[in-house]
């Protein structure tokens, strides 16, 4: 794939971090933004070619960093995530990702490894996840969007094991729930909810058991809110919140919860809002101090590598989502009115890719 490559007159690196600036419109004519690309393993590779395809369809000049990362390139030499990587992406604009994740890796090594370390180390503290629900026919369907805390709760990754292997085996497993990282990631789901049509935000937790960290969640919510008069507020226990996303989804406009909620309370998103082949995600750092991450909530898929049955979709909304970030916002709404087009979903996956970059 060969992307537009229109830089000249680039900033110095300092000139852009003084200006903070994320792409070059406010300096030359030429706007450009460093990408980088991780396909990884399965279906990823594929969706990520097809969500680069819509974007140069879209005009946007891409200059594209590609790494190989993964369950495969583990398996291979042992790679997972090295700190000096790390610390080139520091440099970039974006992450855009595939999937990782391969059925001979045991389980952990490259979730926490790679995805985990990349949403720690980078700081991208928001998981933005964006749903459209279907209604009938008098309404063209309800967008709503989960936003999860994501580099705290049980993901931390506190706990033990204490006498391993024996019958007296203890395993823990902690929640960690700091007042700095509850505070901004509900903070940033009241500024969103402020700029939306519906002025609403829920609170979604476990308070009734989780007594702890329920409690800081849920006082730090009307702490923040108090900040945000005009913002409608509504609590709802995760348990209850499932039934309500299958029964009524209407009722949600900005829903913000912890990490772990929010991973499962997410796949359930996806499988109401026509399935998980549209789900797509933005691991966000909101203050830009770190490139942020976008990339489709779905696996690598190893089952269907290869037929062409991957949906680009959501590796797709998730490169809209990433231009949305990049202000490149009326690129970004083409291709997400593209993909809403039905006459665009249906075929093989780079058919799929080709129907949307066409209408763009
Ligand atoms: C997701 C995924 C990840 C998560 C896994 C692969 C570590 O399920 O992005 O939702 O649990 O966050
Ligand atoms: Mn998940």
């Amino acid at each position: 794939m060969s992307l537009a490559f229109a830089i000249r007159d680039f900033p110095s690196e300092t000139e852009r971090r003084e200006k903070n600036l994320s792409n070059y419109d406010e300096i030359g004519d030429a706007v450009s933004h460093k990408v980088g690309v991780i396909g990884g393993d399965g279906i990823g590779p594929a969706v990520i070619a097809e969500g680069l395809k819509v974007i140069e369809a879209a005009g946007v000049n891409l200059e594209i960093h590609n790494y190989d990362l993964g369950g495969e390139r583990y398996l291979r030499d042992g790679t997972v995530l090295p700190d000096s990587v790390l610390e080139e992406w520091r440099d970039l604009d974006v992450l855009y990702l595939g999937a990782v994740g391969t059925p001979d890796v045991p389980p952990g090594i490259i979730e926490r490894g790679l995805l985990l370390k990349m949403r720690f180390e980078l700081d991208l503290y928001i998981n933005l996840r964006p749903f459209i629900v279907t209604g009938d026919e008098n309404n063209d369907g309800h967008d709503f969007m989960v936003i999860r805390e994501n580099t705290e709760g049980t993901y931390a990754g506190e706990g033990g094991f204490l006498r391993k292997g024996t019958p007296q085996e203890i395993a823990t497993q902690g929640s960690v729930n700091t007042r700095h990282g509850v505070e901004r990631c509900i903070r940033y789901a009241f500024q969103l909810a402020s700029t939306r049509e519906q002025q609403h935000l829920t609170l979604v937790h476990k308070t009734n058991v989780l007594t702890f960290a329920g409690d800081l969640w849920e006082r730090t919510f009307h702490m923040v809110g108090e900040e945000y008069p005009n913002i409608e507020t509504t609590y709802n226990h995760v348990d209850a919140a499932c039934i309500y996303f299958v029964e009524n989804p209407q009722r949600y406009d900005v829903i913000v919860t912890d990490n772990l909620f929010g991973d499962i309370l997410t796949d359930l998103g996806g499988a109401i809002s026509g399935g998980i082949g549209l789900a797509s995600s933005a691991n966000l750092n909101p203050e830009k101090t770190s490139p942020s991450m976008f990339e489709p909530v779905h696996g690598s898929a190893p089952d269907i590598v290869g037929t062409g049955k991957a949906n680009p979709t959501a590796a797709i909304l998730s490169g809209a989502l990433m231009l949305d970030f990049l202000n490149e916002n009326e690129a970004a709404q083409k291709i997400e009115k593209a993909c809403a087009d039905p006459k665009t979903q249906s075929g093989t996956t780079t058919e799929i890719g080709d129907a949307i970059a066409a209408q763009v």
